[in-house]
């Protein structure tokens, strides 16, 4: 269908957008991935997507392994690390042994952290199968697990050898889980490229009704943009920061809701705070801010965090690692399709934006 490539030197990969996962083996054999290979996946994936990947991965004549961890945000963590540890020391895995993250966005995060650090570094390939890893948390390198509460604390950048992508993967995905991917591509659109945004809003029911050539352009535009930013600044120096639209409320909202609310629906009602705050701050007009708020409800997302603690949230997004000699950051929209990274040193304004997030 495509074939995307990330440029990052000796550390860039390709991205394939497949219908299937038929070139599985044959991306794996370019990328020279030989070695011993264990799929990570949760108990959701496994039963729909393992045995096709196992059986396309076996072609390459490898000893292919699986490892299932349970599903959701809450065992993002050190523990699934470890266990993820056991088996690699258990199969004898060396430095030629692959993890292959075959999952969401939890899945590829955590096993792209325990490919950083087993033995200081073995390849990693990603097949992301929600729409929020499809979209954005397989490309660019994030790895990493929560600790004590605090989203992607322990982390580490370190790209994959190759990220595949079956658009058609996304068919089995819960609908909630995939208006929350929704909001990341949504994202790319407001940070970057006004008419893809325009595209999303007009396309949206064929997007939910799965749609392969727009799917597939919606994927392709994704990847082009996310993969964009990551070259230009693969370890958030600068640009990268952009990424970050709607997560410094967002991150917020989501360790308040002990995760009972998605990432995604989370960063929606995070661009919107993000919308309320550029107006109240003389960079967008309200207009601009109902229409976002118009195509993320058309898109199925929240666009408020009802009955949540405000000061909860405020005090909550001071433990973030975008906080800077205690000063809170803002990634901010000027209108559609372009964005800047400030800080925000008025309390006020961001206490008047979560109380009207938070409100009925
Ligand atoms: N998801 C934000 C980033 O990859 O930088």
């Amino acid at each position: 269908m495509a074939k995307l490539s990330v440029n990052l030197g000796d550390r860039g990969y390709p991205i394939y957008i497949e219908p299937n996962f038929k070139r599985l083996g044959k991306a794996c054999a370019d990328a020279r991935l030989s070695g011993k290979m264990l799929i990570v996946t949760d108990n959701n994936v496994q039963k729909y997507y393992c045995d096709d990947c196992v059986r396309e991965l076996e072609g390459l004549c490898t000893e292919v392994s699986v490892h299932v961890i349970q599903a959701g945000e809450i065992n993002k963590s050190l523990d699934t690390v470890r266990d993820i540890y056991r088996k690699l020391v258990e199969l004898k895995a060396d430095r030629k042994s692959v993890l292959v993250a075959l999952g969401g966005g939890v899945t590829g995060d955590i096993t792209g952290f325990a490919a950083a650090t087993y033995m200081r570094g073995i390849p990693f390939i990603q097949i992301p199968t929600s729409l929020m890893a499809q979209a954005d948390s397989s490309i660019g390198g994030k790895t990493g697990v929560d600790f004590e509460g605090c989203k992607n604390m322990v982390g580490a950048f370190y790209q994959p050898s190759l990220v595949y992508i079956n658009i058609n993967a996304l068919r089995t995905l819960p609908d909630r889980e995939l208006k929350s991917g929704m909001a990341e591509v949504i994202k790319h659109g407001l940070i970057r490229d006004s008419d893809f945004y325009e595209y999303i809003s007009s396309n949206i029911d064929k997007i939910y009704s799965f749609d392969e050539n727009t799917l597939a352009y919606m994927t392709k535009m994704n990847c082009t943009i996310k993969g964009n930013v990551v070259e230009q600044d693969e370890r958030e120096g600068g640009l990268r920061a952009i990424l970050n639209f709607g997560h410094t409320i967002g991150h917020a909202i989501e360790c308040v809701s002990g995760f009972t609310m998605l990432h995604g629906e989370c960063v929606s009602v995070g661009m919107v705070g993000a919308y309320k705050l550029a107006h109240k701050m003389g960079m967008t007009d309200e207009d601009t801010v109902g229409r976002i708020e118009a195509s993320l409800r058309k898109a199925g997302l929240p666009v408020k965090a009802q009955g949540m603690d405000a000061d909860k949230v405020f005090d909550k997004m001071f433990s973030d690692k975008k906080v800077k000699d205690d000063k809170l950051n803002f990634v901010l929209p000027k209108g559609i399709g372009e964005v800047i990274y400030c800080t925000v040193e008025k309390e006020a304004p961001i206490r008047e934006v979560l109380t009207e997030l938070v409100g009925k």
